[in-house]
């Protein structure tokens, strides 16, 4: 049995892949300092494919204790999805964000080296992108200048990954996510939102369920087709399968260079007034909304050039938007 290092295994993302890699008969070892996460997601995981991960609360900026970790732990990969994750938070505590994100990266990819552990999957985002001047985005896209310390940890994360590739038998993978929303189909778990939300899915489901009095929506001149903006909403389950794909690549020695990237992206674009009324439509549910201001960093259009996730990669979504938004509108009933 392969085993394999999920890192932020108890957050949105993790923990769907967590599932998804027991389902394909890894064995998972978790480490999560549970700063954007909660404990109990661990049964969760446990009540849905009937297997404990273990798990380890360490934090990874904790140099001493992620030698300890990889000294004792032979994984045969390692996913690594723990990161401070919120735009706004970024540019007030950049430097937390720094810290965090590329600290933790360095110190796992160091011991990755010293132990010869090769197989290492990052968590990257479409925001390396900014407003791309083509769409839909393919991964040859120009990087442009991050908008903020967050897209600039993932920015610098790849470039450090990209780099140690060099150096060491390490080969990686990338993977840009793009706006990643939905929920298991148990509905054990999902999206935990600490405070108000952020996000477009996470504020529409808490509108609708009377936790928040009304959605605001970010800018309604923006030249699309309803003046709202345009992202490529992908449901996590999808996301967190093509992580699978990517780690049997690297683990079956198919990748073509020792640092890939891939798009995760439906390739569809919807605005966030399509969002709204699909939302409505298979909830049966009313949100209650007013138009406002843009807010600021967000770009117009973002979506997904999938030819080369599906062609190369060997990776295709399957669920669709309204699939994902009556997920997260169950997963939200039981919260
Ligand atoms: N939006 C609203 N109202 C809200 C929240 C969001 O109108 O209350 C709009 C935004 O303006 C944007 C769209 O909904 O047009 C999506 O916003 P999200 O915050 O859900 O997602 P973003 O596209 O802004 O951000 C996501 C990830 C980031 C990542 C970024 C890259 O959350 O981690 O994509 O583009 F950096």
């Amino acid at each position: 049995m392969k085993k394999v290092l999920v890192t932020g295994g108890l957050g949105f993302i993790g923990s769907h892949t967590v599932v998804e890699l027991q389902n394909e008969g890894f064995e998972v070892v978790i480490i999560d300092n549970l700063s954007n996460s909660k404990i109990e997601v661990l049964d969760k995981i446990t009540s849905i494919t009937g297997v404990k991960p273990s798990y380890f609360n360490i934090d990874l900026r904790d140099k001493a204790a992620v030698k300890d970790f990889f000294a004792n732990n032979k994984v045969d990969g390692t996913i690594h999805f723990a990161a401070y994750k919120a735009v706004g938070e970024s540019v007030q505590k950049p430097l937390d964000y720094y810290e965090n994100n590329i600290g933790s990266l360095v110190y796992i990819l160091q011991e990755l080296k010293a132990n010869s552990l090769n197989n290492f999957i990052f968590s990257s985002s479409c925001t390396v992108y900014g407003q791309a001047d083509e769409l839909p985005i393919t991964e040859n896209a120009p990087i442009k200048p991050a908008e903020s310390p967050y897209g600039n940890t993932k920015q610098i994360g790849e470039e450090i990954i990209k780099d140690a590739t060099k150096i060491s038998d390490l080969k990686a993978i990338a993977l840009r996510y793009f706006n990643p929303i939905g929920a298991h189909e148990s509905a054990k778990i999902g999206e935990l939102p600490i405070g108000v939300p952020q996000n477009l899915i996470p504020y529409v489901v808490q509108t609708a369920a009377g936790i928040r009095e009304e959605l605001s929506v970010f800018g309604s001149d923006y030249n699309t087709p309803d003046g709202t903006a345009v992202r490529d909403y992908i449901h996590v389950v999808d996301i967190a399968k093509a992580h699978i794909v990517a780690l049997k690549r690297l683990i079956e020695n198919k990748n073509k260079s020792n640092f890939e990237i891939f798009n995760l992206g439906t390739g569809q674009g919807n605005s966030v007034l399509e969002v709204i009324k699909s939302f409505e439509k298979v909830t049966g549910q009313k949100v209650n909304y007013k138009l406002v201001d843009r807010r600021e960093g967000d770009v117009t259009a973002a979506y997904a050039d999938t030819n080369y996730a599906n062609n190369e990669l060997g990776w295709k979504t399957k669920l669709s938007l309204d699939e994902a938004l009556l997920s997260a509108w169950k997963w939200q009933k039981t919260l």
